[in-house]
């Protein structure tokens, strides 16, 4: 069910009486920067599919985690320690994600948060942690900086996502910068894990030491891989009193060759990157320029970046979907995505981080033509076979999909 304009702002106002003048002016700010449209990096900004239907929008997998405790990753930063209480334990691959879903003034957003740390390392085994740094007028980023505390209750799902290590790897390079070190966290350690011989060569970049995530379990895991791993972590400024051994300096193809060649990387190595969209073009052409082949290089990418935005037909478009053998024909109207528009119908069609990210939104185009932002995680050969994203497609003109 839906509330009203009115009704949130008298909810918002009456937040007031117990909360602090800082909070409301902060959430004024964000409200305001949620109305103007702005769109906070580096998670979407994007609200959950249209609300307003008949019938609400409904998820596939989701689930309520308990926060089990909240520990400081970095300035600005923390990291929320999640469980089922019941005493199931957790499953994931190093480098997916979970979507929480958080309310702020009466609206559902969804984030997508990676794991941020592998299942060997969970503490205690089968919880999942994800690291949250704050966003500047991000609304839900603060929300969770500020206010999570143990015995909180998240709506969760996932998790999901297709950036994970191959089964038998021996050499990967884990290049990131601000949040986006998340999932190489979990990554290196699963790298180094049981069962496992990975070499791990790690890059990260901060703005400064102090928001670098993660950095003395870094550390600690590059002193015990016996040799395995080689971390470089550099900050584009060093503060007074930094340690030693922070280094200055950017990410780019200078530095990412030289580090590249001093860590003597092998040909047969694997490249994962997560990180800021104009970090990830630079490091993918500098390392596509060292003659590194492009099926080796892997990506995770948080934000629909806005030059690339889509926004589809100005008409409201016909879309037929296929689901389980029956057809429904649904509108689309001007700026939805199939997904809204078949959630907005009340269809069930699976989704988890509606960014891109995932692929549980994959429906295979029958006909028509679509309209799909870019980049997202669909492979060459789902493309081939007339697979579309249903959370970042818009049609065109009359479209047939196939929902599975
Ligand atoms: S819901 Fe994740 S790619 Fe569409």
């Amino acid at each position: 069910m839906t509330e009203g304009r009115e009704g949130w702002v008298l909810r918002w106002l009456g937040r007031g009486v117990g909360a602090t003048l800082t909070q409301l002016e902060s959430d004024a700010k964000m409200l305001l920067g949620g109305v103007r449209g702005e769109a906070p990096a580096p998670f979407m900004q994007r609200q959950a599919p249209v609300w307003g239907a008949a019938k609400a929008p409904r998820s596939v997998g989701h689930e309520m985690l308990q926060v089990l405790r909240v520990e400081p990753a970095a300035e600005d930063a923390v990291s929320l320690v999640l469980h089922d209480p019941s005493g199931r334990a957790l499953r994931w691959q190093a480098g997916q994600f979970f979507t929480l879903k958080v309310r702020v003034l009466g609206v559902e957003h969804r984030r997508a948060y990676s794991v941020s740390w592998a299942e060997s390392a969970a503490e205690p085994p089968g919880s999942v942690r994800v690291t949250v740094q704050r966003v500047p007028g991000g609304m839900v980023s603060e929300r969770l900086v500020r206010d999570s505390k143990a015995g909180d209750w998240l709506a969760v799902e996932g998790p999901a996502g297709r950036f994970v290590l191959p089964d038998a790897v021996g050499e990967v390079v884990l290049l990131g910068g601000g949040s986006g070190v998340t999932p190489l966290v979990a990554m290196a350690q699963e790298a180094l894990g049981p069962g496992r011989a990975t070499r791990v060569v790690m890059l990260l970049g901060a703005r400064n030491h102090a928001r670098a995530l993660h950095e003395a379990a870094l550390q600690a895991l590059a002193a015990g891989s016996g040799g395995r791993m080689v971390l470089h972590s550099l900050v584009d400024q060093r503060a007074p009193g930094d340690d030693a051994a922070v280094r200055e300096g950017r990410l780019d193809a200078a530095t990412l060759g030289a580090l590249l060649d001093e860590a003597q990387v092998s040909e047969n190595a694997r490249y994962f990157m997560c990180g800021p969209e104009a970090m990830l073009g630079s490091l993918r052409a500098t390392l596509l320029a060292r003659g590194v082949s492009a099926s080796a290089i892997e990506e995770e990418r948080f934000v629909r970046p806005s030059a690339t935005r889509q926004r589809g037909s100005a008409e409201a478009q016909p879309v037929t979907l296929r689901v389980l053998g029956r057809e429904v024909t649904v509108a689309q109207k001007p700026g939805q995505t199939l997904l809204d528009a078949g959630l907005v119908a009340g269809v069930e069609m699976p989704f988890s981080c509606t960014m891109g990210g995932c692929g549980a939104c994959r429906v295979k185009l029958i006909a028509g033509e679509v309209s799909q932002e870019e980049p997202n995680c669909l492979r060459a050969h789902e493309r081939d076979a007339g697979m579309v994203l249903a959370c970042v497609a818009r049609a065109e003109g009359p479209v047939t999909v196939e929902v599975p």
